[in-house]
């Protein structure tokens, strides 16, 4: 197979939970590894923008998000690890690109027309109202994103799937009008993505208010593990490790050997309280060290920004490049 170029980016809102690390985290470094790819791994803080108006909250969580992938295991030197706004060149293209286009294929992006239905159906006399310029040209951004450094793969959530089709689409119409240029990306759909239940059971996501967040200090870990619901069957009753959101955790966890000796331990009526410990023991020995790392780089904000900037100076290389070619291209600048 020939070399691929992975490329994905992390919207810079809140703080990583342990369905971030599981789900996303964790197996995007893993594939980070693989010698034969190239990776590209951003934080999408113009992304964030379109979510936040909370100055505060972006600064805080692009700290945050940078130093969980760094902690957990990323090694910038591998993979190219940066922030989208170091990279000046992706809001050139990214209108290059809006005027290629269509209006019409945006009217159909999954989450504006969610946004339009709602206002819609609450009888609001404007359909877009509440609406940006930003939420509505996103899949432009991200198109950008990832034509800028020639993806060739790009790993994302379901969610993400339409905006993977806008984006060949928009990549199409460049190419017919210009000349072959921008490389047409696929889509890769990890259907296997571990999705982790929360605290009440329903899948842990920041809506829902029932994370448990993935550095907490080891006291407040214990504690939110113990939060978890359960149901009320009694110490040396047999429980069911498929029907029980500390089994589902432990799992995600451990060995399959420790998976098996847990399966038997519920069948011998192992009590709530014993399995959240030990679920507790298992994600802090997974997590302790991280951990560690995680506050260091927390308390040395700079040393993640020159980690980003080094990351950035290597991403422009590439994207200056591309600029220069379709300047030339679009007339912008004098013929190459
Ligand atoms: N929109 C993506 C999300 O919310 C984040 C993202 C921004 C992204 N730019 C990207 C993902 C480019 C993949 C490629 O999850």
């Amino acid at each position: 197979m020939s070399k691929q170029t992975y490329l994905t980016g992390i919207t810079t809102t809140g703080t990583p939970h342990l369905g971030n690390y599981v789900g996303a985290v964790r197996p995007a470094i893993e594939a980070s590894r693989i010698e034969s790819n190239e990776s590209y791994y951003f934080l999408a803080d113009y992304h964030a923008l379109i979510k936040s108006t909370d100055a505060e909250l972006v600064r805080q969580s692009r700290l945050e998000i940078a130093a969980t992938w760094l902690a957990s295991g990323l090694d910038p030197d591998k993979v190219t690890f940066y922030r989208q706004s170091d990279i000046p060149e992706i809001p050139e293209l990214t209108w290059m690109l809006t005027c290629m286009a269509a209006k019409g294929l945006l009217n159909r992006a999954h989450a504006y027309k969610a946004l339009v239905q709602e206002n819609v159906e609450s009888g609001s006399a404007d359909p877009d109202k509440g609406i940006t310029m930003g939420l509505f040209s996103y899949p432009i951004l991200m198109a950008a994103d990832i034509l800028m450094f020639k993806a060739t793969k790009v790993p994302v959530g379901k969610d993400q799937i339409q905006h993977l089709e806008m984006t060949r689409d928009i990549a199409q119409r460049f190419n017919h009008h210009y000349g072959e240029l921008l490389v047409i990306p696929e889509v890769v759909v990890e259907e296997r993505t571990a999705v982790l239940s929360g605290l009440d059971g329903r899948k842990m996501s920041k809506s829902y208010n029932n994370t448990i967040p993935l550095f907490e200090t080891e006291k407040k870990l214990r504690k939110s593990i113990m939060k978890i619901k359960t149901n009320s069957l009694e110490p040396g009753e047999p429980k069911d490790p498929d029907d029980s959101v500390v089994f589902e955790i432990y799992r995600a966890f451990c060995t399959d050997e420790e998976a098996a000796a847990m399966r038997e331990d519920y069948a011998a009526g192992i009590s709530w309280g014993d399995s959240k410990q030990r679920l507790f023991e298992k994600v802090n020995e997974t997590l302790a060290e991280p951990r560690e790392k995680y506050l260091q780089l927390m308390e040395k904000p700079s040393a993640i920004d020159d980690i980003l900037e080094e990351g950035a100076r290597k991403a422009r290389i590439e994207s200056r490049a591309l600029m220069d070619q379709l300047r030339a291209a679009t007339g912008i600048s004098a013929k190459a």
